[in-house]
């Protein structure tokens, strides 16, 4: 009875796996501050999306981790950088069964650990980011990616990728905005994830907990800059926004569990004080109740794998 009057459903083909590819590595390496999360090689990554879109995981999200940083996060836009080998890799193995996204930022490509480019006097550079994102969005598109993922919140990063996607004939690329973005503390595994160098925060670029209407005018810039889907994050400390979000708008509305989410479960889980697949269903479910459509969460594969089980 339960079943047949739930009012939310999960489905895999609403999930989305956030991947991490680290340059250099023959084997996959344990993330510490994620249990059950790696840092791919090449080829681990590439069984992980076939084994995602086998079990019908609606996307991934593809991290690149290099070895080598520089200001600028030249990285980012060289052919041959990490993430834009791993993004032909994995378009070449599946095609169309999957949506490939690649994460468009520069945060762990520079040596300061900031998604963009620094100006003189050490603050953040938003217009000559714009220039660097949009670069990027041409290696990506190149790389094959379906989807760019702009999640460096500087102003006019949409309006840049679109026209300059748009300016080389790559109008099929669409562009899953990072619109709503809060300097969160759950942010913190990621960035042992990735080897982030950064020092001090985000404050000058990520939102303000305190702010719910300011994530609404977010939105709506990132919609009139062409913005084909839209993304809060986190998710669980932000169900408000999500469905102020869902409410206001008629685009897919996508929310990024993230890895702090993901960690506080898995080590209450570790320590016995919570039960976890319970807890991992009660969160996605909750964020699909909150109006997100899609949800980008470290458990997609694993969450389908269940999903696809008679009587669960
Ligand atoms: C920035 C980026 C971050 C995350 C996704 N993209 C880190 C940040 O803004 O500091 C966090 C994702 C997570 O915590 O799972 N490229």
């Amino acid at each position: 009875m339960r079943r047949l009057v739930a009012e939310t459903r999960l489905h895999p083909a609403e999930l989305v796996l956030p991947l991490f590819v680290r340059e250099g590595l023959t084997d996959p390496r344990p993330i510490t501050t994620m249990p059950g999360v790696v840092q791919h090689s090449r080829d681990s990554l590439r069984a992980a999306v076939v084994a995602a879109a086998e079990t019908g995981v609606g996307g991934v999200m593809l991290f690149g981790v290099p070895d080598h940083r520089d200001a600028n996060g030249s990285g980012a836009t060289d052919p041959d950088g990490v993430l834009n080998l791993a993004l032909r890799d994995v378009v070449k193995d599946v095609g169309d069964a999957i949506v490939v996204m690649a994460d468009l930022c520069l945060d762990e490509f520079t040596d300061h650990g900031h998604c963009g480019v620094l100006a003189a006097d050490g603050s953040v550079d938003n217009d000559a980011t714009l220039d660097r994102y949009a670069e990027m969005a041409l290696v990506q598109a190149d790389a094959g990616a379906h989807v760019v993922g702009p999640s460096g919140m500087m102003d006019g990063q949409v309006a840049a990728i679109r026209s300059a996607l748009d300016a080389t004939g790559r109008m099929d690329v669409a562009i899953l905005a990072y619109a709503v973005k809060y300097a969160s503390s759950s942010f913190g595994p990621f960035r042992t994830a990735v080897e982030s160098t950064l020092v001090g925060d985000r404050r000058t670029y990520q939102q303000d907990p305190a702010n719910a209407l300011e994530a609404l005018r977010e939105v709506s810039l990132d919609l009139a800059e062409g913005a084909d889907l839209v993304m809060v994050k986190p998710a669980l400390g932000y169900l408000d926004v999500v469905r102020r979000v869902a409410d206001a708008v008629d685009v897919p509305v996508a929310a990024y569990q993230v890895s702090g989410e993901y960690a506080m479960v898995e080590h209450a889980a570790a320590a016995g004080a919570i039960d976890r697949d319970a807890a991992i269903l009660e969160s996605l479910t909750s964020i699909r109740r909150a109006g997100a459509s899609i949800v980008l969460t470290y458990w997609a594969t694993e969450v389908a794998g269940w999903l696809s089980t008679p009587g669960t």
